[in-house]
């Protein structure tokens, strides 16, 4: 079965492709963002332990159940239902997790768009041509709808040539660039007159707001988000990967790599911060708060970039390329999703349901932008902060309750006859039955009451 549906070629082109699943714009700008505003070191911790905690084991429910059913989510948590019951649950769980994996695509879609036009405006930019870079970065319905579609042709591209060929293939190549060119950015910016004061903020612990639930809350949704948790995403390319391979290893290389680039990028973003301050660019809002979200990135570094000549180009086009890369390997694996069900489950080819598909999302993304004032926050709150967290927390409950315990350990141990000596085969189980259900349930009262 697993030959005919797409496997990864080896540990390196896995880890590439779910790090790249993983590694995306909740990376890059959501976790120094967050930081920047939650007590800097202190939510680095917070998120640190939170990931490697709560985030590794629910990555690791999604990859253990997907490798052992070789299928997508619908099939794989029918497999492992016991009646007609979770039979029935599992179907519609792995269904709503498909329809969801589309819409976080549709306004992924949108702002990686936004990401290739600034990447695009610094060339036009070095090339004199400012009208040009003027259209490009200003908020216009054409552009939107322009470079939308861009994006999901590269997207719908890529999943096109399937999981060696498309997926593995283009991971393997965009993720080892995007780990160069943030690497070069830190290096550089960290030179620059005002970066120390950005790195203070980021490494020096207020330890008071550590405590707070709020920043807690905000840490774990961060770490779900980043490890693309909750949609299928991972459980699809759990079931790519070969019986040979040590599940819990892989998983851990995963979350490391995640988290480190979300530490990486902190060292470039808060740095820029500080660095924009000295140049002259506000960085605070009227309340006195750090400015985050999407006026960081598209207003206060762009204007950074333009206080500092021909390198600001440069470093700008580094900059959104970069954040494009890092869109695109995390959008493919959320047009996996309804690829791998479609072709599965209604035995369509690739070809066909990757573009049928990629269609329906295109006219979903168009109109979201028509409506973009309703629309957009609303598709993102739905998506991320209710969907995910529910979704995340019934993979948990059948990874814990549903499936036989005897049989997922049998799983796990496939790929490594060592793992029973191992901390991973005392604690895991109790973590993925009790801890995370409970703890996810939590965030998920907390966004609910706690606004
Ligand atoms: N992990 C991706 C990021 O950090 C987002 C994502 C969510 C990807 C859900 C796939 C599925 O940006």
């Amino acid at each position: 079965m697993a030959s005919t549906r797409g496997e990864f070629s080896s540990r390196f082109g896995f880890v590439m492709a779910a790090a790249g699943s993983a590694v995306g714009l909740g990376n890059i700008w959501g976790f120094p963002t967050q930081a920047a505003s939650n007590g800097g070191a202190a939510f680095l911790l917070v998120y640190l332990i939170l990931a490697f905690t709560l985030a590794y084991p629910a990555l690791m429910a999604e990859l253990i159940i997907g490798r052992h059913a070789h299928a997508n989510a619908v099939n794989a948590l029918r497999l492992i239902s016991t009646g007609p019951a979770t039979h029935k649950i599992g179907t519609t769980v792995g269904v709503i997790g498909f329809i969801v994996a589309g819409m976080i695509l549709s306004f992924y879609a949108i702002v990686a768009g936004w990401m290739i036009s600034f990447c695009l405006a610094s060339l036009a930019e070095f090339f004199g041509m400012q009208a040009v870079a003027d259209w490009l970065t200003s908020f216009g319905m054409t552009r939107n709808l322009f470079f939308m579609l861009i994006f999901l042709v590269l997207t719908v591209g890529i999943i096109s040539e399937g999981v060696r060929e498309g997926i593995e293939r283009w991971s393997a190549r965009l993720m080892p660039l995007l780990l160069v060119s943030l690497i070069l950015l830190v290096l550089y910016v960290c030179t620059l007159d005002g970066a120390m004061e950005g790195l203070k903020v980021y490494l020096l612990p207020d330890f008071e707001r550590a405590l707070s639930p709020k920043l807690i809350i905000a840490a774990l949704g961060s770490a779900f988000f980043s490890l693309s948790l909750g949609v299928g995403t991972m459980l699809i390319y759990g079931s790519y990967i070969s019986d040979e391979e040590n599940l819990p290893v892989v998983g851990g290389l995963v979350t490391t790599v995640d988290i480190m680039i979300a530490v990486i990028a902190g060292f470039l973003v808060l740095p820029a911060m500080y660095v924009a301050l000295h140049n002259g660019v506000e960085i605070f809002t009227a309340s006195g708060a750090l400015i985050s979200e999407d006026t960081l990135i598209f207003t206060v570094l762009p204007e950074l970039f333009a206080t500092m000549g021909l390198a600001g180009i440069v470093v700008s086009f580094i900059f959104f390329f970069l954040m494009s890369i890092a869109a695109l390997t995390s959008s493919i694996s959320m047009l996996e999703v309804p690829v791998a069900y479609t072709i599965e489950e209604h035995g369509l080819s690739r070809k066909t349901a990757v573009y049928g598909i990629g269609c329906a999302i295109a006219v979903f993304s168009a109109t979201i932008l028509v409506n973009f004032e309703t629309l957009f926050g609303l598709v993102i709150a739905f998506t991320t902060r209710y969907s995910q967290p529910i979704l995340g927390f019934m993979f948990c409950v059948y990874a814990g309750w549903v499936w036989q315990r005897d049989k997922v350990l049998k799983e796990v141990q496939k790929g490594s006859p060592q793992v029973e000596h191992t901390l991973f085969w005392k604690i895991w189980p109790w973590y993925v039955k009790l801890v995370c259900p409970v703890v996810i349930l939590a965030i998920f009262a907390q966004s609910l009451w706690g606004g």
